[in-house]
């Protein structure tokens, strides 16, 4: 037997028993008469006394012991003179009387400690001695905890895990794939799943009724701290269900988490139109754990001689209570903020409300008191706030604010990862217009359906930017956790969306044909969403980057530093593939 106990279990109860305990050498002490030496697993640490006066030769073994070697000790537990109170085992010891080297260790390129000296890199680059540090097993822990309670949870709602295919048929919507080449069918390829979108509703044609998997997804995007280009989803599809039915159950999953996991619990998740969320808030994912609402001031700004607001589709602006104390320099530096290239605002205007009673701004040529009494009355702004304003067209002017409005949320700490605020976003347009294609693609995917009351707007191919989808996202303190929609089960609906993405008949029967002709045996009504289950978790662990939630995750260039992937492959490999390589010319 390798161990009789963990390193995190022994406690006062335990002492005087005889135990044998393997585990990693945390660090050792030599005090001379005694040598400590800390042994850990993954359970805790138990602290190991060797007493030169007992047993020399051991105390000399033990002196010699290097960093994360691997040992086994036989030992009895003993009470500590000097106790430490911040581990469970820290009123205890391990007199030792047989230690063993199980596996000597090179020392490791950087501590194993929850404040490791290592940077980035070097973590990933040794990711298996990064995972034994406590915050990311902690993390690996949460994450194994939560697929339990999300497994136990859907599986007692009747819902089926099944599993659906990695190697698939590649299709054109959405992000880009990534792709494998066949052998065995030279030149042709298959796609990773984006998602198992078109299975999961061929499995409700199959009368699966209610399905789930927690899957691998792959997308080739650009990544940023919430992406991967692998990454997993709770996938989920029900039939005979309405948009009530599915929200109701998954805002059920989601509260079971956090009480479960967090010990919260919260009454309905609030509900916001994707119109009302642009408008409010500028994004589709707004972090309502702070107000700040955008407020819109074309009516109180306009015609007073300032060229920008006079010429501008919108002019929308955010209160910042109490700050009406920034300095120029703060002001500065959120006018810079704005300006950056991610943002792309022109510049910003400010209105400080002082405390007196007065005025001051970045516009008060144009604008007198009274007229700046009107744009704060409009904000609902008091003495001592401080009102931010942009202008230019309404769309790109509302996602440059939401950028700002989140920075003065992060600048007042109002985006306490502690505070958790869900919410719902629904009635999203069906679809999105592209100036560069020059045609409309779905926003969320080509199955998704239309409103009932908006399907008349089909027709009318100037209203379409106007028909609004069955869809619908939750969203956790800013991050789109999920989406998902009704689907369209109705043949003649599905045609009519093909058209207005542009398919041809033939296009559409090649991409989509098997799902079409599978709807065409009897599809029941159906609908379903995907949570991102790495941002699920790492914003469960109050951890801004998914990174951290996965075991062996890739860096920002889509590498993994570890293993050295994705690299080149050998020319018979190629050959056998029947793909010629050739240097691209740049
Ligand atoms: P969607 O594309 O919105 O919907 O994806 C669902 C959720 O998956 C997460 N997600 C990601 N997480 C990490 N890295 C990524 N690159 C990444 N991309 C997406 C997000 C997102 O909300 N088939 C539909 C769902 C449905 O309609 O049922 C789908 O995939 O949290």
């Amino acid at each position: 037997m390798y161990r009789t106990n963990t390193c995190g279990e022994l406690n006062l109860s335990n002492k005087g028993q005889q135990v044998t305990l393997a585990g990693w050498v945390q660090r050792s002490r030599d005090l001379g008469g005694m040598t400590f030496v800390d042994l850990r697993d993954r359970y805790g640490i138990t602290q190991l006394a060797f007493n030169m006066e007992n047993n020399a030769p051991l105390c000399e073994q033990a002196r010699k012991l290097g960093r994360e070697y691997v040992i086994q000790v036989t030992g009895t537990v003993i009470e500590r003179s000097s106790k430490n109170t911040k581990i469970p085992t820290g009123e205890i010891e391990i007199e030792v009387t047989e230690l063993k080297v199980l596996n000597a260790a090179k020392t490791p390129p950087f501590t194993i400690e929850d404040n490791s000296d290592g940077g980035d890199d070097l973590r990933m680059k040794y990711r298996y001695l990064d995972i034994r540090r406590n915050p990311v097993r902690k993390n690996l822990e949460l994450r194994s905890r939560m697929a339990m309670l999300v497994r136990n949870y859907l599986s007692n709602q009747n819902f089926l895990e099944v599993e659906t295919p990695f190697l698939i048929k590649s299709t054109p919507e959405g992000a880009r794939d990534f792709v494998v080449p066949s052998r065995m069918n030279p030149g042709e390829f298959y796609a990773l799943p984006q998602s198992p979108q078109q299975y999961k509703q061929l499995l409700m044609v199959a009368g699966i009724d209610r399905y789930f998997q927690i899957v691998r997804c792959f997308r080739d995007e650009d990544l940023r701290a919430d992406r991967q280009p692998e990454f997993t989803q709770i996938d989920c599809e029900m039939s005979f269900v309405e948009q009530e039915d599915v929200l109701n159950m998954f805002e059920g999953m989601t509260n079971h988490l956090f009480k479960e996991v967090l010990g919260l619990e919260f009454d309905k998740f609030p509900r916001m139109t994707w119109h009302d969320a642009m408008r409010l808030y500028g994004s589709d994912k707004p972090d309502i754990r702070f107000g700040m609402q955008f407020v819109e001031l074309n009516d109180v700004v306009k015609g007073h001689g300032f060229g920008l607001f006079d010429g501008a589709e919108l002019v929308v602006g955010i209160n910042a209570e109490g700050c009406a104390e920034y300095t120029r320099k703060q002001i500065d530096a959120l006018t810079d903020f704005v300006k950056r290239p991610q943002v792309g605002a022109g510049g910003m205007v400010y209105v400080k409300y002082n405390a007196d009673g007065t005025f001051k701004s970045s516009v008060d040529k144009f604008y007198d008191a009274e007229a700046l009494k009107a744009i704060a009355d409009k904000f609902g702004a008091k003495p001592g706030d401080l009102m931010l304003i942009l202008c230019g067209p309404a769309m790109k002017t509302r996602t440059q604010l939401n950028a700002l409005r989140l920075e003065m949320g992060n600048q007042l700490g109002l985006r306490n990862p502690d505070v958790f605020a869900p919410l719902w976003v629904v009635d999203f347009p069906l679809l999105e217009w592209d100036d560069e294609t020059q045609r409309f693609y779905a926003m969320h995917h080509p199955f998704t359906a239309p409103k009932p009351e908006d399907e008349a707007l089909i027709d009318d191919p100037s209203r379409w930017g106007e028909i609004r989808a069955n869809a619908y996202d939750i969203v956790l303190n800013g991050t789109e956790l999920g989406g998902g929609s009704i689907r369209i089960h109705d043949r003649n609906i599905q045609n009519k969306m093909f058209h207005m993405l542009g398919f041809t008949d033939e296009q559409a029967a090649s991409q989509f044909g098997f799902l079409m002709d599978a709807f065409t045996y009897g599809a029941p009504p159906h609908a379903g969403l995907a949570y991102g289950f790495d941002r699920l978790c790492s914003l469960f662990g109050k951890a801004d980057n998914i990174r951290d939630f996965i075991a062996f995750p890739k860096n920002n260039a889509g590498r993994d530093v570890m293993s050295g992937s994705p690299s080149p492959i050998s020319d018979a490999q190629l050959d056998e593939l029947m793909i010629d390589v050739r240097p691209i010319e740049k």
